[in-house]
């Protein structure tokens, strides 16, 4: 079907933060599938992970347990709240998890979210993102959502009440362009949470598993949650969800309520440990960090407007920006994208060098005047 806007380009190989196109032409990854190639394209550890768990067991169902599973459940726990993890297979789903986790605590409540907010396109994911374009067309949506403003307290603090039962934010939103929400904004959100009994639930989808040179984006402000969803770089390329709770929520969700068939499967899992090995790792976060600052550097240095992010996400606006992303493609083959008119996105692997940092910044220095 016609969903996607697709750039007249064919991808068949991938290493690295390199891809080749079915014509033998060399690319420069600076997307990552959007926040999911997180290690890099074909990374060894990942096809060998993958390979030697399908050759073993691929499926048998969340019925029972596997290794890789509970492997996968206690690392994602111990890396960030502490308490239970159910997986789901994309980053809506992980999001419909928490939603309903919410939901099942405090029936009936409001589920607040932030305009700016991008949670996915299942229904509740959608009720979740308050997009005209995107929920209109749907109506009508699941009732519920209340939206506040971006980083703006006092909406959200008229917003959030004893019938709340979450408050779902992205620390820093993504598919908006990159907007980091204020520090100050969220601790107010934890507060307020506490006070009326509502779940704080971040969204970390595409600011987690490393991307702002924090582990979880949350982790680099101090703020929190009591439930957080990944899914994106989780997988290193293969499709996973998972939302992870703190353990005071751990078991609101019980036998029967919720459920998946082939979430969380060996292969998958298996594929996500082999990515949890290379980024959960401080030296690996810590040049995220640094080479998140350099691209941000440069990007500034060539005269771009409006740079911002955290660590290796990054944006910055331009005049039409879908054409920036484009004559990037085609003429540099640099491969990055536009979140809308006026702001393109950098997403590239965690593992990236420096080197291909000053290279890709080159390349957007000639795009950029170019135009
Ligand atoms: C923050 C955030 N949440 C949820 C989603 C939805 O994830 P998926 O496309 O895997 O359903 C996305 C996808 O872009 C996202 O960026």
């Amino acid at each position: 079907m016609g969903t996607y806007a697709r750039n007249p380009v064919e991808f068949v190989r991938g290493e690295g933060r390199t891809l080749w196109d079915a014509e033998g032409n060399e690319y420069l990854d600076f997307l990552a599938g959007i926040s999911v190639v997180q290690i890099g394209h074909c990374h060894p550890a990942l096809v060998a992970a993958v390979t030697e768990q399908a050759q073993r067991l691929m499926h048998v169902g969340n019925l029972f347990y596997t290794e890789p599973q509970m492997r996968l459940a206690g690392r994602l726990s111990k890396s960030s709240l502490g308490g239970k993890v159910f997986f789901a297979n994309s980053g809506a789903e992980a999001n419909e998890c928490a939603i309903k986790l919410a939901r099942r605590r405090k029936q009936g409540g409001d589920i607040v979210v932030s305009e700016g907010g991008f949670h996915g396109r299942t229904y509740g994911a959608l009720s979740a993102t308050p997009q005209e374009a995107k929920q209109a067309p749907f109506a009508p949506l699941v009732p519920g959502f209340k939206v506040v403003g971006r980083s703006d307290p006092e909406s959200l603090h008229a917003a959030v009440d004893e019938n709340t039962a979450a408050v779902l934010l992205e620390p820093v939103q993504g598919e908006t362009g990159i907007h980091p929400l204020d520090e100050e904004y969220l601790a107010f959100a934890r507060r307020l949470c506490d006070e009326h009994g509502a779940l704080l639930i971040f969204d970390e989808v595409q600011c987690g598993m490393g991307r702002t040179g924090w582990m979880w984006a949350w982790q680099g402000v101090e703020v929190r949650p009591d439930v957080m969803t990944s899914a994106k770089g989780l997988g290193g390329g293969l499709p996973i969800g998972a939302c992870v709770t703190t353990p005071e929520q751990a078991d609101v969700l019980q036998p029967g309520d919720h459920g998946s068939t082939f979430a969380g499967g060996p292969v998958i899992a298996a594929a996500a440990n082999a990515v949890f090995d290379v980024v959960d790792d401080p030296d690996l976060l810590s040049d995220v960090a640094d080479y998140g600052e350099r691209l941000a550097r440069g990007l500034a240095e060539i005269g771009l407007r409006g740079v911002r992010g955290r660590g290796l996400m990054l944006a910055f606006e331009t005049a039409d920006a879908p054409a920036f992303a484009r004559r990037a493609l085609l003429e540099e083959r640099l491969v990055l994208n536009a979140t809308g008119p006026d702001t393109v996105r950098l997403l590239p692997p965690l593992t990236v060098t420096p080197e291909e940092i000053d290279d890709a910044l080159d390349r957007i220095e000639r795009v950029a005047s170019a135009a």
